[in-house]
């Protein structure tokens, strides 16, 4: 089923490709803390479109918890799994409660930022790891090329809310267990910045691109409860009613509403793509219909410029 949603947008983006800039605007520099609920409160990330500046030491960090900060934030809400990791897992796809000596362990970097570390050698079997090795009881790169855990890719959309609840979007891991638990909370009337990967060079799967993809809540489910791996007919996590995909290839950005088959109820809410003025396609889910007929899900180029995902 993965494969079938990354298909969408690299269909989507192997039938229109040409270079185009796209810059980066606004630039704040204070922290802040982001509380994702009432009990969850992330400290130590950098506010939109500041960059990471503290460079991550191997073999400095225990295994035992998530080094936040820099934009790494903690995820303390999946059973499971202990110290704030996304996914713990080794080459042969077997996962520990722990992160351990000889593990990949995979963390949630802040809204709009995505993780840097996976191992170029992925198993042969298909399935993907990703984050920091474990060894002798310390933390190392598991991609040397990269010195922070997070960055920001192309940085050039929003989710913007029209709505008066809040909403749970929940980011699959990925390279990882693909468990929708990095989360992004969108308040009411509030926006929050999208992870746009720059598929040219993120991580490939079987040689393809791949590109941020999103599960999201109905408006009102909160973060613990929506960005967890669902169980059947719950309405949350991998059975939300709305999947998201982003990322650019060749300079140009393709936003995508995915259909998700496990929920085809419509969601408590509308969501469009609005793409600027540089942009094709017109992409709404709007009435439980995607531009106004039909199921099959929609993208929007954006060949230039900034885009949003609004919901309303
Ligand atoms: C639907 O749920 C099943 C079982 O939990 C899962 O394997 C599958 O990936 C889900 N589909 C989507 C589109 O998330």
């Amino acid at each position: 089923m993965r494969s079938s949603v990354f298909a969408l947008l690299s269909l989507a983006a192997s039938s229109l490709a040409a270079p185009a800039a796209h810059q980066h605007h606004h630039h704040q520099h204070q922290k802040r803390d982001v509380s994702v609920s009432g009990s969850i409160s992330i400290s130590g990330d950098l506010s939109a479109f500041s960059n990471p500046l503290e460079k991550f030491q191997d073999g400095v960090h225990s295994c035992d918890s998530v080094p936040t900060g820099q934009g790494v934030i903690s995820v303390n809400w999946i059973s499971g799994l202990d110290g704030g990791w996304t996914t713990i897992m080794n080459g042969n796809g077997d996962t520990s409660q722990k992160c351990k000596d000889g593990y990949y362990c995979s963390y949630a970097c802040q809204a709009g930022m995505s993780k840097t570390q996976w191992p170029s050698e992925q198993p042969s079997n298909g399935i993907s790891v990703g984050g920091l090795l474990c060894k002798n009881g310390k933390l190392y790169r598991s991609n040397q090329d990269q010195d922070y855990l997070c960055s920001w890719g192309a940085n050039n959309v929003k989710f913007d809310s029209q709505i008066s609840k809040n909403v749970a979007i929940c980011r699959t891991d990925y390279p990882g267990s693909e468990n929708m638990n990095i989360p992004t909370l969108l308040s009411a009337g509030g926006d929050a910045p999208v992870s746009v990967v720059n598929g040219d060079n993120y991580y490939t799967w079987k040689g393809g691109r791949t590109s941020a993809q999103y599960y999201v809540n109905n408006a009102g489910v909160s973060i613990q409860d929506g960005c967890v791996w669902g169980t059947e007919g719950s309405g949350v996590g991998n059975w939300a009613p709305v999947v998201l995909g982003a990322g650019t290839t060749g300079g140009k950005t393709y936003l995508s509403l995915i259909p998700n088959p496990n929920n085809t109820e419509k969601p408590n809410y509308n969501i469009r793509i609005e793409g600027g003025d540089d942009s094709q396609g017109d992409c709404k889910y709007e009435n439980g219909n995607y531009n106004g007929h039909g199921t099959d899900g929609c993208t929007v180029t954006v060949n230039s410029g900034n885009a949003k995902f609004v919901f309303y």
